[in-house]
């Protein structure tokens, strides 16, 4: 299968559970808590490699126990881990999470180390992006070496997907490195600066994003689906009917984003690949915790 190089984050995700997110100086008792593994671009090479994706992770970890914990995860789901940067001087970054009793989360991440990825970092796995067809990354690295990173796998001829969350600037002549930008509803307010409330408001949220540059855009729309369109077509994409209740949404959007870039790896239709990607992430939100909810092929197949 064709390769796929992932950019991004790990963190240990600290996970609270109770019946609401606190308000601004509020307590709340919790109901449960769990430690596991975080940070968009690991889960979404968790997801992608437990769906038997070919998966090559950039990322810097310290030396930690935090830090064990990623590269135990990356043996048991097959991720290949030469790319990964151990620097015993730095922290693996970690995240507190916050989640109520419908599923809904607030996060707070402090990427540690791997604020301390380089442009230097990519360069030395340039081998690995010269093999790569599909590069995926998202906006938690430092903003200076996402875009380096693109554009590096443009030069090397890589399909690039850039998922950005949490949004932060992008200059306007960057879009056209995208050949699929993969927003939520609000990450694509903020870039477009105006409210998306209505279907007329998503579709001309998307043409805006092809007008800047964009090869591809989805926006991903939560419990309503995915809006996809490009030059040639555009259209809704349902969310997948769940038979078990929603608990945790955190990372449904890197199950996504990992299913997505596995579905193009293994050169699906676009509209299976979205379908695909949907199913995924839906699955991820019946079960608890991020990287730890993303389903296995088998399971995807059997649901
Ligand atoms: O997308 C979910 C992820 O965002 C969490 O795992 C958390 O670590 C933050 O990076």
């Amino acid at each position: 299968m064709n390769s796929i190089c992932i950019f991004g984050v790990f963190v240990a995700d600290l996970c609270f559970f109770a019946e609401k997110i606190p308000a601004k100086g509020e307590t709340v008792l919790g109901k449960n808590h769990l430690v596991g593994p975080g940070g968009k671009g690991s889960n979404q090479a968790i997801s992608a490699a437990r769906l038997n994706g070919n998966v090559n992770f950039i990322t810097k970890i310290g030396k930690d126990n935090h830090a064990d914990m990623a590269l135990k995860l990356y043996q048991e789901a097959g991720v290949k881990t030469s790319s990964i940067i151990q620097d015993e001087n730095l922290s693996t970054g970690v995240a507190g999470i916050m989640i109520d009793e419908n599923g809904n989360n607030a996060i707070n991440i402090i990427s540690g180390a791997a604020e301390q990825l380089n442009n230097q970092d990519i360069d030395k796995n340039l081998d690995i992006l010269k093999k790569s067809k599909i590069f995926l990354t998202q906006m938690e690295t430092p903003d200076e070496v996402t875009i380096y990173s693109l554009k590096k796998a443009k030069e090397n001829e890589c399909i690039t997907v850039l998922n950005p969350a949490p949004a932060r600037n992008i200059n306007k002549d960057d879009f056209s490195l995208l050949d699929f930008f993969t927003p939520n509803e609000t990450e694509a307010e903020f870039y477009l600066n105006k409210k998306i409330k209505s279907e007329q408001d998503i579709k001309d949220a998307a043409n805006e994003f092809l007008k800047k540059g964009v090869k591809n855009i989805i926006i991903t729309l939560g419990e309503k689906g995915v809006y996809f369109a490009n030059k040639n077509e555009e259209y809704f994409i349902d969310a997948l009917k769940l038979k078990d209740e929603v608990v945790d949404t955190t990372g449904a959007g890197d199950a996504f984003n990992g299913a997505f870039v596995v579905a193009l790896a293994n050169e699906f239709k676009y509209k299976e690949a979205l379908q695909f990607a949907n199913k995924v992430a839906g699955i991820s939100t019946t079960r608890l915790g991020a990287a730890s909810s993303m389903p296995n092929l088998k399971e995807v197949e059997d649901y």
